[in-house]
């Protein structure tokens, strides 16, 4: 029997950053590779399976693949320096319950596909879930195979790397074999860390996206313009970083609304040196389409006018978007009842790719307790006890849906 615990510690050394702490496993880069074999090869060794759709997500199937299939599993790419569990816990715990229920005699009547996506956090091409919408044909292929990672590398040419053929890339079949899906994952904030619950069954997902925002100014010299002649952009994106935050927290108890700007791009980058491009990439979420929209609108606002103040241009694109997500009731109560009654349900700030399939299958998650809320960051946790308890709800969860 497969257990959860020793599962995560196989895969404890691939892509340790040393220089940021925790992990990066950037899709179809080495270490995600690596994590991609570790998975092909439990997956085969529990009879399942195995193969890549269009998109460079992996398919371990139990049962031929056909109409009615139920499906589960999570993703092994992380953000720069994330955690051991965002997406590890959700592959090694569906690996961990089919081995129970194959050890246990279940008979599936319907396949079951263990799958893991791929550039869930678009980490390395900048567009979140990009394996599941690509393959729901909600992203149209010829828009993101362009795409370049932060060495320059395109999409494409990192899929082909990968063994992947780009031109095929798009809506993919396989995913149509799906009437439903369950993700597990560990949970992303304190929502279960004073309660005696390990396990929780998510409700829905806030919107959210991600803007690029370029602000263009004038490069020039450090020291030998004066401070009122400049058009310096990184002082506008400066300006915008703390409207944002303020946009933002006024109407976060109201609307959830939340503004990021983890990561900046000063061009040329030098000490001594005005620079003459500032990007700044805000994340941007609120609890449904019309209040992300109107925080994005205020956010634009904000950044033309600080633009025009500093004397720069400014250029805002949106680099992904992903609607709000209520996931299906009838299949949150049908998991309510196989694992108990008195499971709670907790909503997410947190993209999935359950978010993505929601949008055509009845679509639910389970989350795992995290004891200090943190994730995305080296000290995102779980205990082995809880991720045993996750392991045990998803296996009863999988037996009811695909049970005769
Ligand atoms: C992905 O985990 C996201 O919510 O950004
Ligand atoms: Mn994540
Ligand atoms: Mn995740
Ligand atoms: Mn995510």
């Amino acid at each position: 029997m497969l257990d959860v615990v020793d599962l995560l510690a196989e895969i404890s050394d691939i892509g340790r950053d040393a220089a940021r702490g925790g992990y990066s496993r950037r899709v179809f880069e080495s270490p995600e590779r690596e994590l991609r074999a570790w998975f092909t090869r439990h997956a085969e060794a529990l009879e399942l399976d195995v193969s890549t759709d269009r998109n460079g997500n992996l398919w371990a199937w139990w049962g031929e693949p056909r109409p009615g299939a139920v499906g589960t599993g999570s993703h092994l790419d992380s953000v720069p320096g994330g955690g051991a569990y965002d997406g590890p816990l959700g592959v090694a715990s569906a690996l961990a319950a089919v081995s129970w229920l194959r050890e246990t005699g279940h008979r599936p009547a319907v396949p079951l596909a263990v799958v893991v996506f791929a550039e869930e956090e678009g980490a390395r091409f900048g567009s979140a879930c990009l394996g599941s919408r690509l393959s729901v044909g909600a992203v149209d292929p010829v828009s993101v195979l362009g795409l370049l990672d932060d060495r320059g590398v395109a999409l494409a040419d990192a899929a082909a790397e990968a063994g992947i053929d780009p031109t095929g890339m798009g809506a993919d079949p396989t995913v149509n074999e799906l009437s439903s899906f369950v993700e597990l994952h560990v949970e992303q904030g304190v929502g279960l860390a004073d309660t005696p619950h390990a396990v929780a069954v998510a409700t829905g997902i806030l919107a959210h996206g991600r803007w690029r925002i370029r602000f263009t100014g004038e490069g020039n010299h450090a020291g030998a313009t004066r401070m009122e002649d400049r058009r310096d952009p990184v002082v506008a994106a400066a300006r915008l970083v703390l409207d944002a935050r303020d946009l933002a927290a006024a109407g976060d108890a109201e609307r959830s609304t939340r503004a990021t700007v983890g990561r900046v791009e000063f061009i040329p980058g030098g000490t001594n040196v005005i620079a003459s491009t500032a990007t700044v990439w805000a994340d941007c979420r609120a609890e449904d389409d019309d209040a992300l929209a109107d925080l994005v609108r205020a956010v634009s606002i904000a950044a033309d006018a600080i633009a025009s103040v500093e004397g720069c241009t400014v250029e805002v694109t949106a680099e992904s978007v992903s609607p709000a997500v209520v996931f299906d009731s009838g299949l949150r109560e049908r998991i309510a009842r196989a694992i108990g009654d008195d499971v709670p349900a907790l909503s997410t700030g947190a993209g999935h790719d359950a978010g993505v399939l929601a949008a055509r299958i009845p679509t639910a998650m389970l989350f795992v307790r995290n004891p200090n809320g943190v994730s995305h960051a080296p000290s995102e946790s779980a205990s082995d006890e809880d991720c045993r308890a996750g392991v045990d709800a998803l296996t009863r969860v999988l037996a009811d849906l695909t049970g005769a």
